[in-house]
């Protein structure tokens, strides 16, 4: 029997991962410009950290997370997203003792969900995530937006929607809560299980519910907007105008509460045109309480995160093609045993001199060694055989115009610099 890969994952194979790369560079480079740096934490963490940090009546922490033990019985966790790896990272590594304030740092990697796996929707999948700790100033809420907007941007999407909503402040959230529960209590019976769970833990949590969407209760549930305190309302108001002045455009939506608990005040999602029906391209917004939750200092934080999967479905759709060409610099064909062993000795000097070459280990005929050139896309062909290694040149065939040069072993990569550097 022939062992398969575990359901919801997927192998990302040679032809393909030039894409990743293209779409890796990008975000690293989006946020260079953004100033934001690379943090990179462990694939597990302790359980306890997604228990207390995504909140435990989510079904992130309820269903979802990949949960072991290891051989020292601790309980250990695959990570089911990022921010609380880096909250952690902040907390145990006081970076918010350094001058440099705020922490901005971005961070790619797998994380684990085990969800039922559908377009867009894998068991392992690879986010994209900034998180910014310690400014609480509402233009930071606009920059991690626009730093999301300019990444899609730069790949060429076009297809985006900004949804924004509110989640408030701790007082907010209170008068929010009392009237969710107040609204939801008298027919809470005709409700999930799940949901009849979260009525007195986190009420929040039953308008995110996936069985009950549709129920009537939910469209009349209370609005975060209308229980917004003076100062969250200000705060919600800063952000937008900070959008409007940057020409980001917005649609605003109520009912927005995203999956985890961590968030208040500001929290978006970015909707794309992807197949099938997972639209949510990124997710994120403001966690305040989340640093002292984990031990640290209060102070406040910013970030999203999106899936390169999700991406990947969002680009198919609009017909973008990021194949880059990975073409060779020169293939060098020989003939004969002896030719061979200069052809690998040859190949070593034009690598150490930068150039992108090969050659043949298939023992192919000089024919199939030219297609084999073709197929990798080479700019030049290095040929070698007996005459060639008596004189010490090759023969050198540009495979762009056809043209044929002889060229001394020595000259070689000097040579082919100064063609490619000429654009010959
Ligand atoms: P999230 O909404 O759980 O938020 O996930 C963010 C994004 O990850 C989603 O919008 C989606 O693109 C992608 N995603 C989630 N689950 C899957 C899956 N099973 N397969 C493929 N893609 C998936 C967070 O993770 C927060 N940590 C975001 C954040 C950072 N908030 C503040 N800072």
């Amino acid at each position: 029997m022939l062992i398969q890969i575990p359901r919801g994952t997927y192998d990302v194979l040679p032809d393909e991962s030039a894409v990743w790369q293209k779409i890796e560079e990008t975000a690293r480079k989006v946020c260079a410009l953004f100033n934001y740096k690379e943090i990179r934490t462990p694939l597990f963490e302790s359980t306890d950290l997604f228990q207390r940090g995504v909140g435990d009546t989510t079904d992130i922490v309820q269903k979802e997370m990949y949960n072991f033990k290891d051989r020292g019985d601790r309980s250990l966790t695959l990570r089911p997203e990022g921010t609380a790896s880096v909250v952690r990272a902040f907390v145990e590594h006081k970076l918010y003792g350094l001058p440099n304030q705020p922490a901005k740092v971005y961070y790619i990697g797998p994380m684990f969900r085990y969800e039922r796996p559908q377009s867009g929707r894998t068991r392992q999948f690879t986010q994209f995530g900034i998180e910014a700790l310690g400014s609480q100033d509402p233009s930071i809420d606009a920059e991690v937006i626009a730093l999301a907007m300019t990444f899609y941007q730069s790949l060429g999407l076009k297809k985006l929607k900004l949804v924004l909503n509110s989640l408030g402040d701790p007082e907010s959230r209170e008068a929010h809560r009392n009237a969710l529960i107040a609204h939801f209590k008298p027919s809470i019976g005709e409700f999930c299980e799940d949901c009849q769970n979260r009525l007195e833990k986190n009420p929040l949590r039953i308008l995110d519910c996936k069985k009950d969407h549709n129920h009537p209760l939910m469209e009349t549930a209370p609005s975060i907007i209308d229980y917004l305190t003076d100062s969250a309302r200000d705060y919600f108001s800063h952000v937008k105008e900070m959008l409007d002045e940057m020409g980001i455009t917005y649609e605003l939506d109520p009912t927005l509460v995203r999956g985890l608990d961590y968030y208040n005040h500001t929290t978006f999602e970015i909707m794309g045109s992807s197949k099938g029906a997972i639209t949510t391209l990124t997710g994120g917004g403001r966690y305040n309480g989340l640093v002292s939750e984990l031990g640290g200092p209060e102070t406040p934080g910013v970030g999203f995160a999106l899936s390169i999967e999700r991406l990947l479905l969002a680009l198919e759709v609009e017909n973008i093609s990021l194949q880059s060409e990975g073409a060779l610099d020169c293939f060098i064909s020989s003939i004969g045993d002896e030719a061979g062993k200069k052809a690998s000795v040859i190949l070593y000097e034009l690598r150490q001199a930068g150039l992108r070459a090969d050659k043949d280990y298939m023992d192919r005929k000089v024919k199939a060694q030219f297609k084999q050139a073709d197929r990798d896309h080479a700019k030049f062909v290095i040929v070698i055989g007996d005459e060639e290694l008596e004189q010490q040149k090759a023969v050198l065939k540009n495979m762009a115009d056809g043209t044929q040069e002889q060229v001394a072993f020595v000259s070689l990569a000097d040579f082919i610099k100064s063609k490619i550097s000429s654009g010959v």
